[in-house]
């Protein structure tokens, strides 16, 4: 599975690259908007930080601005990946970008119908969102599980990007059920570094080892 971060901060992607094991980054209008940045600003900054897939979502609501910015927002670099919403609007500017060899990220899936769509328009990717189903309690992995038997019923190349996730156990069961990729805001990366048993285990080891040469 592919490790995405789910951010717009420049100093987390930066801390994060250094770990070895980030493959490229999302962002949204959201997260963007929390940097006080424009959107194209921080992709520009991304590109030269993490190489790999970087989504950049577009802010027009009809396929014709949103193919506009695309195309802009893809000439920034080649691995901009566009970011349009589950709409009638963002599957027809999905379609044209798949045929013009553009890569692309479908946000905002809540069901296997929206993925089965997003898949047929050629979709890169597509991101359902785990955390917001469960949210409204339903629950987000069975979106990832029903996703996952759809495309493979029918070979589809379109990934399955696991988005909105909130906890480490997203990423543990997303990762079995087959997602291929995890976007993982950068608190919760941290996390899964841990064990409560390795923090012991590293504890004693260090404690006996310097006892042994003092
Ligand atoms: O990048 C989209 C997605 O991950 C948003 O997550 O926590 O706002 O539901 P959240």
């Amino acid at each position: 599975m592919q490790i995405f971060i789910d951010t717009g901060s420049l100093e987390e992607i930066k801390e994060a690259a250094t770990f070895g094991i980030v493959d490229g980054v999302t962002t949204n209008p959201s997260l963007i908007a929390k940097t006080g940045k424009s959107r194209d600003e921080i992709i520009n900054e991304i590109v030269k930080i993490i190489d790999g897939p970087i989504s950049a979502e577009v802010i027009s609501t009809d396929s014709q601005g949103m193919i506009e910015e695309g195309k802009m927002l893809s000439k920034i670099h080649k691995n901009v990946t566009i970011k349009v919403p589950m709409t009638i609007e963002g599957i027809k500017a999905c379609k044209w970008f798949s045929d013009n060899k553009i890569k692309t990220n479908v946000t905002l899936v809540f069901s296997s119908n929206q993925a089965l769509l997003a898949a047929k328009a050629g979709a890169t990717y597509v991101s359902p969102f785990i955390g917001r189903l469960d949210d409204i309690g339903h629950d987000g992995m069975n979106l990832i599980e029903e996703i996952r038997q759809v495309f493979d019923n029918y070979a589809f190349p379109t990934q399955i990007l696991a988005a909105s996730i909130r906890h480490p156990d997203h990423v543990r069961v997303a990762s079995m059920l087959g997602a291929d990729v995890a976007t993982i805001p950068f608190d919760v990366l941290k996390k899964l570094y841990n064990h409560v048993l390795t923090d012991k285990g590293v504890e004693a080891f260090l404690k006996d080892y310097k006892k042994s040469i003092s």
